[in-house]
């Protein structure tokens, strides 16, 4: 049986199904500087393994480095419409292709998958998005004649599918009166569910 809060998830999902806004959530990392660090990124769905949520992002990146250092990550996903706040707390999984795996992953977080579980994610990805894993490094100063090789048929050497596990949500509802506030803590192989005052 899936876990409480994905239920109420997915309902929340169905409710602003028209908005796609409403697919952005902010990620927080734990930066290797030891401060938060925080942004925007996609749900790109639910894992089949765990209750996590998938998020695709370039190897290049800060966050994939502070979370081959530290997994932990928490998520903050407002939803306008229905004005309801999701809040979760856990560790990320990190899977990458093992073929082009040059990174050193050490982590026992993260997972090295073969080329084939991932092309299926690359295949789903919009032209626009995976064209983004071609361009030069993110975050370093942009320099006049970077070479744009982009052959989005191909799966990217800087591909990787961010696995989300929670153990710790809470969910509040602004609409209700009084508010509604729930807690779900995963103890002892279960979902733990109490109502909280807001
Ligand atoms: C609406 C929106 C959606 C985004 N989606 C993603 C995403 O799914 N994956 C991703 O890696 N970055 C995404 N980004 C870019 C990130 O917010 C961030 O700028 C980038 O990943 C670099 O972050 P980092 O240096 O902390 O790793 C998105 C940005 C916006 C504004």
């Amino acid at each position: 049986m899936s876990a409480p809060w994905k239920q109420r998830l997915t309902r929340s999902l169905h409710l602003s199904r028209s908005k796609p806004e409403a697919k952005y959530f902010q990620l927080a990392t734990v930066g290797l500087d030891g401060m938060p660090d925080n942004r925007t990124v996609v749900f790109r769905g639910f894992s089949d393994e765990s209750d996590g949520l998938l998020v695709v992002t370039d190897t290049r990146s800060e966050k994939f480095t502070q979370l081959q250092r530290n997994p932990a990550a928490c998520v903050v996903w407002y939803f306008t419409k229905s004005r309801e706040q999701y809040r979760f707390k856990g560790n990320t999984a990190i899977l990458i292709d093992a073929q082009t795996d040059t990174t050193n992953v050490v982590d026992t977080h993260n997972e090295v998958i073969t080329k084939t579980a991932l092309t299926p994610f690359w295949s789903s990805l919009s032209a626009g998005t995976r064209s983004q894993f071609y361009w030069p490094h993110p975050g370093r100063e942009v320099t006049e004649d970077e070479p744009s090789n982009a052959d989005i048929d191909v799966l990217s050497p800087y591909f990787s599918v961010l696995r989300i596990v929670p153990t710790e949500v809470q969910f509040l509802d602004l609409k209700a009166s009084p508010q509604q506030r729930e807690s779900y803590t995963w103890q002892e192989a279960n979902w733990h569910v109490k109502q909280i005052n807001p």
